[in-house]
């Protein structure tokens, strides 16, 4: 037995172990569905498609708790007829599966009630609760004539039916019909449930405004990969994007900027005669619809409304909420620096563009922004931001000295404290929950507030051990608005993050206190996000590594079944028409200097499998250029190394030129 053999046969025995494991503890899992008590378990794949480094057979992202292939292929049928039991809860499971399959197919897909009619798939709600797969979990049986979905609820069968898409070719993502497919998968028994409740993704639609239409877009995407929660960060320095009844200037004022492009953060301060048309909000219409929308697909909406940092919107429309005199001349932020972070957090603002903590008015304004907000979501919590609000404008404010002694405040940690908990009244008051972004830690929150945790995973361990609900959501590997390749391809942002280290994220470190995590998300920070291709290029494929760290079981990780699983996903959503990026095939530079003060450049790609070739005479280099195997060092006049990369005779990665200048800059002083 060859080495690729064995490592199969352990596979396909974990497997079956594992769901027999699963099975003791609720022995209808163990069992195949009715229809399928004779499905013989067939190999996962055979060794030859490793070696010919095919894709593999299942590409099911996130990584389902337990799959087994058994004999024989499912052919979808000229007239399809979906059986479900005839009921409201079922209708948007019913109506997706039904679009889903007949746009791209062209088949006649018909819904019945139960009844008589034989059926192709069957969707079934559990008469009796399966404990194991909970609330959002489902057992998927395929065999030749028909497939069944079980699950306690409609999001399981609604997961079912993610799962069920991705079996199908990739061309079942097509948005119009496609010709000369078989429409065929093979026939399996999965059984699946997440790991966490909190499967999320934050969505900045301050920084730049995305429509209604393409939050849709955005909620598309993410259903494929079982995520239910899109966090929409709705306010900020740079636009108020909610109609409030009764404070209208929140949109008239607070929702336009300039419009700048470039390196966001640098641009020039807009003159006064630079026009003020760049933004939008949603109407309390528009957002019940795309409320409605993310319900129909099983994800809720948590509305952050960020304060008493991140505020300019808010000042430059109701100047009398700030503490500073003055405030009357600032104009909502185009991105054009307003702080300074040189000397670390908090950081010292140039304008203030926080809320005055000790300003009556504020929390008459916060309870009437939260009461429209409470009203609109119906999401339990509100997120009520906190972050990185600067104090040096709290610090020379009469009014400010006067609360802190009139409430024994001894600092300002304990002056946002005093906030913070005023701001969670508030939104207990409207019968919500409150989270905040995890500086809040910095007083002594009740536990009743939960915690987004940023900074890291340290503040998020620290307050579930002091009993606050956690959402894990560290810039260090879910930071979605971070470059995921060099920054000489990339809009430049803060950092670096390679999906690499996204994948090694786990939401549940030993440390924390489990039974206070209720999940995690990343987040897409949109300063450096103008458009909505972007938004996606920068979502995918991280997103799919995020979507495995909250639902797929720990033991089940790895990643190289994920490396060949984010390639096949590649063609499914080349199909699908949302946008990924192609970076885990770009070259990594790293650079050195010898002994002798030479420039050292290494090579490298964040997968196997790929060649390197480049050139320093400023051609493109193609396959027949040399091919990189060890550190290179630059001939004495070049000025740039070309580099791309190849998987056999087939391009992979862009051609990407870096200037000798910026490697020599990376590798400091000869
Ligand atoms: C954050 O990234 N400032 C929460």
């Amino acid at each position: 037995m060859n080495k690729f053999l064995s490592f199969l046969c352990c596979l396909l025995v974990y497997n079956v172990a594992y769901s027999q494991q699963m099975g003791s503890k609720n022995d209808n899992l163990n069992e195949p569905l009715a229809s399928h008590k004779s499905g013989k378990i067939v190999s996962l794949t055979d060794s030859n498609e490793i070696l010919e480094n095919r894709p593999p057979e299942f590409a099911i992202i996130p990584e389902p708790v337990s799959l087994l292939k058994t004999e024989g292929q499912f052919t979808l049928p000229e007239n399809v007829v979906i059986m479900a039991q005839n009921s409201a809860e079922l209708k948007p499971v019913l109506d997706y599966l039904q679009g889903k399959i007949s746009i791209p197919t062209g088949h006649f897909v018909s819904i019945v009630g139960n009844s008589s009619a034989t059926a192709t798939i069957r969707l079934v709600l559990n008469p009796k609760e399966n404990h194991v797969i909970g609330d959002e979990g489902y057992q998927l049986s395929v065999t030749p004539h028909l497939i069944i979905i079980k699950a306690n609820k409609a999001a399981g069968l609604f997961y079912g039916v993610q799962t069920l898409l991705q079996l199908f070719p990739k061309e079942i993502e097509s948005k119009e019909m496609m010709t000369d497919i078989a429409w065929k998968m093979p026939c399996v028994e999965i059984t699946d449930y997440p790991r966490l409740g909190w499967r999320g993704l934050m969505f900045d639609v301050a920084r730049h405004f995305f429509t209604k239409q393409e939050v849709k877009q955005y909620i598309d995407a993410m259903v494929r990969y079982k995520y239910n929660m899109l966090h929409l960060h709705l306010t900020d320095d740079e636009g108020w994007r909610l109609e409030i009844k009764g404070l209208p200037k929140l949109t008239e004022i607070g929702a336009w900027n300039v419009k700048k492009v470039g390196d966001f953060g640098t641009f020039s301060p807009p003159g006064p005669d630079e026009p003020r048309t760049y933004g939008g909000f949603y109407t309390q219409d528009d957002m019940k619809e795309i409320i409605a929308y993310a319900k129909d697909r099983f994800v809720n909406i948590m509305p952050e409304i960020d304060v008493p940092g991140h505020s300019l919107a808010v000042i430059a429309s109701y100047p009398e909420l700030s503490c500073t005199p003055g405030a009357e001349t600032y104009r909502v932020r185009s991105g054009e620096k307003i702080m300074d972070w040189s000397k670390g957090a908090p950081p010292i603002a140039l304008v203030d563009n926080t809320l005055c903590p000790a300003n009556e008015k504020v929390y008459v304004f916060l309870d009437s922004v939260i009461s429209q907000v409470a009203a609109l979501f119906p999401f339990e919590y509100i997120h009520m931001g906190g972050d990185e609000a600067p104090i040096n404008y709290w610090q020379k404010s009469d009014s400010v000295k006067a609360l802190m002694a009139r409430e024994g405040l001894k600092d300002m940690h304990q002056v946002q404290g005093y906030f913070e908990k005023r701001a969670q009244k508030i939104v207990e008051s409207k019968g919500k929950k409150f989270m905040g972004w995890d500086e809040i830690m910095n007083s002594d929150m009740p536990a009743s507030a939960a915690i987004m945790s940023w900074r890291g995973m340290s503040y998020g361990i620290a307050a579930s051990r002091q009993k606050h609900e956690v959402v894990m959501s560290p810039q260090t590997n879910v930071y979605l608005d971070y470059m995921q390749s060099d920054v000489i391809t990339e809009p430049k942002v803060y950092a670096t993050l390679r999906l690499g280290k996204v994948y090694e994220f786990d939401p549940v470190p030993a440390a924390a206190d489990a039974k206070y995590i209720k999940g995690a998300q990343g987040n897409l920070w949109t300063e450096q996000i103008y458009n909505i291709r972007q938004a996606e290029y920068m979502t995918w494929p991280r997103g799919y590594a995020i979507a495995e760290a909250v639902w797929s079981p720990r033991e089940k990780k790895s990643w190289s079944n994920f490396i060949g699983k984010v390639e096949v996903q590649f063609g499914r959503m080349d199909i699908a028409e949302t946008k990924y990026s192609p970076s885990i095939y770009d070259p990594i530079f790293k650079v050195s200097r010898s002994a002798d003060k030479q420039l050292m450049i290494d090579l490298s790609t964040e997968i196997d499998g790929l060649d390197i070739y480049y050139s320093f005479d400023n051609s493109s280099p193609d396959r027949f250029y040399p091919k990189y195997t060890e550190k290179l060092t630059a001939p004495k006049d070049a000025t740039q190394l070309k580099v791309i990369t190849y998987r056999g005779k087939k391009v992979m990665g862009r051609m990407i030129t870096m200037p000798m200048d910026e490697l020599n800059k990376r590798a400091g002083r000869r």
